[in-house]
């Protein structure tokens, strides 16, 4: 009850500050630009579908040379070939985690002949592909990096970093649609002793391949995503290869120099103390400790509330809800690709004036009884961006309000099966294909491949 009480305060104050606000922008301008930060597959998918319903005002601000966002695999470590931040945390060897039929454009589908869980770098390829297919280039300014967006006035100004001429530029947009993507920022949790270790101390954000670590004893930390898969890319190349998290799962028969770990009490000079009171030396510690919202181009003129993980109030994970010309695309935790790309298609709609935003009380009405949902099933104020099981009904909400495309229920089927099945059988689950049936059914069938040359049937330079 506290709890509730804790949200309804936060929720209230949030209330008066939407009333006061008039000049949020609910009814698109036809003629008005639109700027697009990010040429990830959010903001491709926003330029694809803006494109389809004929808008073509918009640019797509991108701070690298490429496209393609953390699907790149970039060398460098820290900092890139401009001297900015790295935004992509690929490394070599890696395969989606999700099959690729919930990661594509249903009208733009992989190639026949493309395993369910193609290698990072096939997913590259298709994005470029799709890119050059729809003639999306042309929208794209590179080596452009978004440094503010605020609101001035009536409408927002952004402002970027040109890293070819080292110039500040200033563009002036009716909408915003950030699509800068929320897998690059490390979350580092704290550790007593942390700083006097000797050893190296990376987090996956930085890790490229496994060669470094032959023959050295080495600390995973974490059972995420990156912390499972980089387990069963290390293990045959370290001489130990300790691993400490707390997720429960069937442990595959890893060989004998894999030893599990509980959580970590403290680092030493050389080595770890655990929460057991066991020690392990180790020559190199690799945090595998997820990412952070960051959104640091925002000030408080964006309306937004911004966390290193949660964004409030916005509706439908979308709209900002006190300035609904600003859009977010790729904001929800947990949900397949897919979702991303119904994000655009409704973002592009809504911008192309297909439908019109309700009320900004009536959003933030359908997002507070969200908040009182993840409530009800124990979930905190920080989840707030969470579709979880809720994905289906989601997508049907996306359609039903904006007209986009509806994802078909298998596809959700397909995610949830795929989730319970990493953690059931995480060597082996990519060594099978969907095959997709019908709206509500899949087949699933063995067609192993070789891990290291995964077939990717699509030709493209690079
Ligand atoms: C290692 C890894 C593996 C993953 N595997 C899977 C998987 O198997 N299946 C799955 O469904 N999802 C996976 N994901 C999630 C993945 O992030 C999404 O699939 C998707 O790529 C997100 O796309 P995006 O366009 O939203 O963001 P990104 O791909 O991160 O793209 C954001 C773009 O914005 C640009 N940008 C950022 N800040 C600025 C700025 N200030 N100014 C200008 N441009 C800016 C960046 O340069 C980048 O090009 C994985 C993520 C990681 C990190
Ligand atoms: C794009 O929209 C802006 C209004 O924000 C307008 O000034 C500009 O002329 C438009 N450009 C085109 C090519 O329509
Ligand atoms: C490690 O190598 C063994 C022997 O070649 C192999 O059977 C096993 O699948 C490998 N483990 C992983 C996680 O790759
Ligand atoms: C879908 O819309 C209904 C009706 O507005 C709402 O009650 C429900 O919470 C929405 N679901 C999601 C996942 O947004
Ligand atoms: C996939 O399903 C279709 C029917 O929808 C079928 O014709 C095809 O043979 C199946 N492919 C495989 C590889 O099982």
């Amino acid at each position: 009850m506290a709890k509730l009480s804790l949200v309804f305060c936060v929720v209230l104050c949030l209330l008066n500050l939407v009333i006061e606000v008039t000049n949020g922008l609910a009814v698109p301008r036809s003629s008005g630009r639109t700027c697009i930060i990010g040429a990830g597959i959010s903001g491709l998918a926003t330029a694809k579908y803006l494109q389809d319903y004929g808008v073509t005002n918009f640019t797509v601000f991108e701070a690298t040379r490429h496209i393609g966002g953390t699907w790149r695999f970039d060398p460098h470590v820290g900092v890139d070939e401009d001297g900015l931040p790295l935004y992509t945390s690929q490394y070599k060897y890696l395969r989606t985690n999700t099959p690729r039929e919930t990661m594509e454009f249903e009208e733009f589908p992989f190639p026949e002949g493309t395993p369910s869980y193609p290698s990072g770098t096939c997913y590259y390829k298709y994005l470029k592909l799709f890119t050059k297919n729809y003639d999306l280039y042309k929208y794209i300014q590179f080596r452009s990096h978004v440094r503010s967006v605020r609101w001035n006035k009536d409408r927002w100004s952004l402002s970027y970093h040109n890293t070819e001429t080292q110039s500040d530029e200033v563009a002036s947009c009716d909408y915003v649609v950030l699509c800068s993507g929320h897998y690059s920022k490390p979350r580092w949790p704290k550790f007593e002793g942390a700083e006097a270790f000797k050893g190296s101390m990376i987090h996956s954000h930085d890790y490229k391949e496994p060669e470094p670590y032959r023959n050295r004893r080495v600390l995973l930390l974490g059972a995420g995503p990156s912390g499972l898969d980089l387990a069963t890319h290390l293990v045959n190349v370290t001489q130990k290869l300790v691993h400490s998290h707390h997720l429960v799962y069937n442990q595959p028969n890893f060989p004998k120099n894999y030893v599990k770990k509980p959580d970590i009490r403290a680092f030493t000079t050389d080595g770890v103390i655990f929460v057991d009171g066991s020690f392990e030396q180790v020559d190199d510690v690799i945090f595998c400790t997820g990412f952070d919202f960051d959104y640091p181009f925002l000030d408080e003129t964006s309306g937004v509330t911004v966390s290193g993980k949660f964004v409030l109030p916005v509706y439908q994970d979308i709209v900002n809800i006190r300035r609904p010309s600003m859009m977010f695309i790729g904001l929800t935790q947990v949900t397949i690709t897919r979702v991303l790309l119904s994000q655009g298609e409704y973002a592009a709609a809504a911008i192309a004036g297909k439908f019109k935003l309700p009320p900004q009380e009536q959003m933030l009405k359908h997002w507070l009884s969200k908040v009182y949902y993840l409530d009800s099933i124990g979930k905190k104020i920080v989840n707030v961006n969470l579709i979880g099981n809720l994905q289906d009904q989601y997508f049907g909400n996306l359609t039903s309000e904006a007209g986009v495309k509806r994802a078909p229920p298998v596809l959700t089927e397909i995610r949830d099966f795929n989730a319970q099945i990493r953690l059931d059988d995480l060597l082996h689950y990519r060594d099978y294909d969907f095959n997709i049936t019908d709206a509500f059914h899949y087949d699933r069938y063995y067609h192993p491949v070789d891990p290291n040359n995964v077939p990717c049937p699509i030709d493209i330079d690079f």
